[in-house]
C-alpha cells in the first residue's frame, strides 16, 4: 500500500524530557502534529500533562527504547512523519567518563537506528541534538560553526562529535535526506507558565538547578567552581540560551527543512544568545531578578571545565531568521518559579 508521508507530523525522540518537551510546545502552537517516543529513563511522564496544559493538545506518546528495532519498526509502520528531532540520549558529562560504555551504546545505537529506519521508509528530515561541548577548549572565541573542534574531552563529547559524523555521512550518501545539527549552548529556564521544566535526578550537575535547589533549601550551598580563571571576574564564561528560545529554533530548523530553503542536504547550526555571561554575574543576576540572597562558596575547579565558551550566532541569525529573544533575568525568574511550583514553594 503506498504511504502519504505527512510533512506536518513530527517525530520528537526524547520527547517527555527538559528541551523535548518545551520543543513539543512550539512544535504544536506552529501547526505540527507530535508524535514522542521516550522509554522515560530521564523523564517524567507528567511532562505530557503540561505541554498540554499549554497548548491544549495532547502529543500522541509512544513509550519505547529508539534503540529497539523492533519498537522502532512498528513506530516507522504506525505514524507517517516526515521530520524526526532526535533529542534521545544520556547527557550527563560526568557519568560518562566513569559509565563510558553506558553512553557509547545508548547515544550511538539510538541515532543509528533511527537513521536506518529513516532511510528504509523514505523519511527526509532529521534534526539532531548536538552540544557546544564538541568544540572543547577552543582556540578562538566566540565559536563559529567552522570552528575546528577540539578532541573530546569525555565520552558524552565523543558521542556527540560521531553522532554528527555519522549523520553528515548519512546524508552525503543519500540524496533524499537531509539534515541540521543544532549545537546547543547553555540551555536554562523553564516555560513561563511553569507547566514544564527541567527536571534532573539526583544532586544536579549544571549550575542553574543547583542554584534553583540551592535557594529553596534543597541543597545548602552552592560551589561556584574557581575564581582563578583567565576572564574578568575569574569565574567561567559560559553562553545562556534560554530553553523557549532553544526550542524555537528547531521549529525553524524543521521548517526550512520541510521547505525545502537549506542550502546545504547537512547543515550545521550554533544555538546561543552570542553573550558570555560568567558563573559569579548568573548568580549574581539570579539573587536580583528574584529578590533572593543566594548561600554561596569558591571552591577549586571542576575537572574538565574550560574556562570560557559562548558562540557566534551569526549563522543562526542570517540563515534561520533565529534571534535569542528572551532576556537573562527573566529566564532566571522562570527557572526559579518552576522550582517552587514543583517543591509547592510559595
Ligand atoms: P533529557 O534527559 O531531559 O531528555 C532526553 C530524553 O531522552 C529523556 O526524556 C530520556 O528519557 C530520553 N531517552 C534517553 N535515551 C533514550 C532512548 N534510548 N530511547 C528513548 N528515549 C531515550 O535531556 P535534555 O536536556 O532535554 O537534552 C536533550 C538532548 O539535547 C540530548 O541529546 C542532550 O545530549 C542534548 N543537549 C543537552 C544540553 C543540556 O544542557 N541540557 C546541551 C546540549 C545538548
Ligand atoms: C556551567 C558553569 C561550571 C555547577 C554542560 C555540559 C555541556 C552541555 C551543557 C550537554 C561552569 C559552573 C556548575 C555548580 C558551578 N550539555 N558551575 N557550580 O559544564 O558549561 O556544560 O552542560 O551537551 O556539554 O558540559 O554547564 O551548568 O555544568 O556549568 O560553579 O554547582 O557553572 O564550572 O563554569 P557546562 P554547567
Amino acid at each position: 500500500m503506498e504511504r502519504t508521508i505527512n510533512s506536518k507530523m513530527v517525530l520528537v525522540t526524547g520527547g517527555t524530557g527538559y528541551i523535548g518537551s518545551h520543543t513539543a510546545v512550539e512544535l504544536i502552537n506552529a501547526g505540527y502534529e507530535v508524535v514522542i517516543v521516550d522509554n522515560l529513563s530521564n523523564s517524567d511522564i507528567t511532562s505530557l500533562d503540561g505541554v498540554e496544559r499549554i497548548t491544549g493538545h495532547r502529543p500522541t506518546f509512544v513509550e519505547a527504547d529508539c534503540c529497539d528495532r523492533d519498537a522502532m519498526r512498528r513506530l516507522f509502520e504506525s505514524y507517517n512523519f516526515d521530520s524526526v528531532i532526535h533529542f534521545a540520549a544520556f547527557k550527563a558529562v560526568g557519568e560518562s567518563v566513569a559509565e563510558p560504555m553506558k553512553y557509547y551504546r545508548n547515544n550511538m545505537l539510538s541515532i543509528l537506528t533511527i537513521l536506518e529506519f529513516m532511510c528504509e521508509y523514505g523519511r527526509h528530515n532529521i534534526l539532531f541534538s548536538s552540544s557546544a561541548t564538541v568544540y572543547g577548549d577552543a582556540d578562538k572565541l566566540p565559536v563559529t560553526e567552522l570552528t575546528p573542534r577540539k578532541p573530546a574531552t569525555s565520552p558524552y563529547g565523543n558521542t556527540k562529535q560521531m553522532a554528527e559524523d555519522i549523520l553528515r555521512d548519512t546524508v552525503a550518501a543519500n540524496s533524499s535526506l537531509r539534515g541540521i545539527a543544532l549545537r546547543y549552548f547553555n540551555p536554562i529556564g523553564a516555560h513561563p507558565s511553569a507547566h514544564i521544566g527541567e527536571l534532573p535526578r539526583g544532586v544536579p550537575n549544571n549550575l542553574v538547578p543547583y542554584i534553583t535547589q540551592t535557594a529553596a533549601g534543597i541543597r545548602e550551598c552552592l560551589s561556584i567552581f574557581g575564581d582563578d580563571y583567565p576572564t574578568p571576574d575569574g569565574s567561567c564564561l559560559r553562553d545562556y540560551i534560554d530553553v523557549v528560545d532553544l526550542a524555537r529554533a528547531h521549529v525553524v530548523a524543521i521548517e526550512r527543512m520541510t521547505s525545502g530553503r537549506c542550502k546545504c542536504p547537512y547543515e550545521v547550526f550554533n544555538v546561543g544568545t552570542g553573550n558570555p555571561v560568567s558563573v559569579m554575574e548568573l548568580v549574581r543576576g539570579f539573587e536580583q531578578a528574584n529578590g533572593i540572597k543566594l548561600n554561596y562558596k569558591i571552591a577549586p575547579r571542576r575537572a574538565g571545565d574550560v574556562a570560557a565558551v559562548w558562540a557566534d550566532t551569526t549563522l543562526a541569525n542570517e540563515e534561520l531568521g533565529w534571534h535569542a529573544e528572551r532576556e537573562l533575568s527573566d529566564t532566571l525568574r522562570s527557572a526559579w518559579l518552576w522550582e517552587r511550583t514543583i517543591r509547592g514553594l510559595k
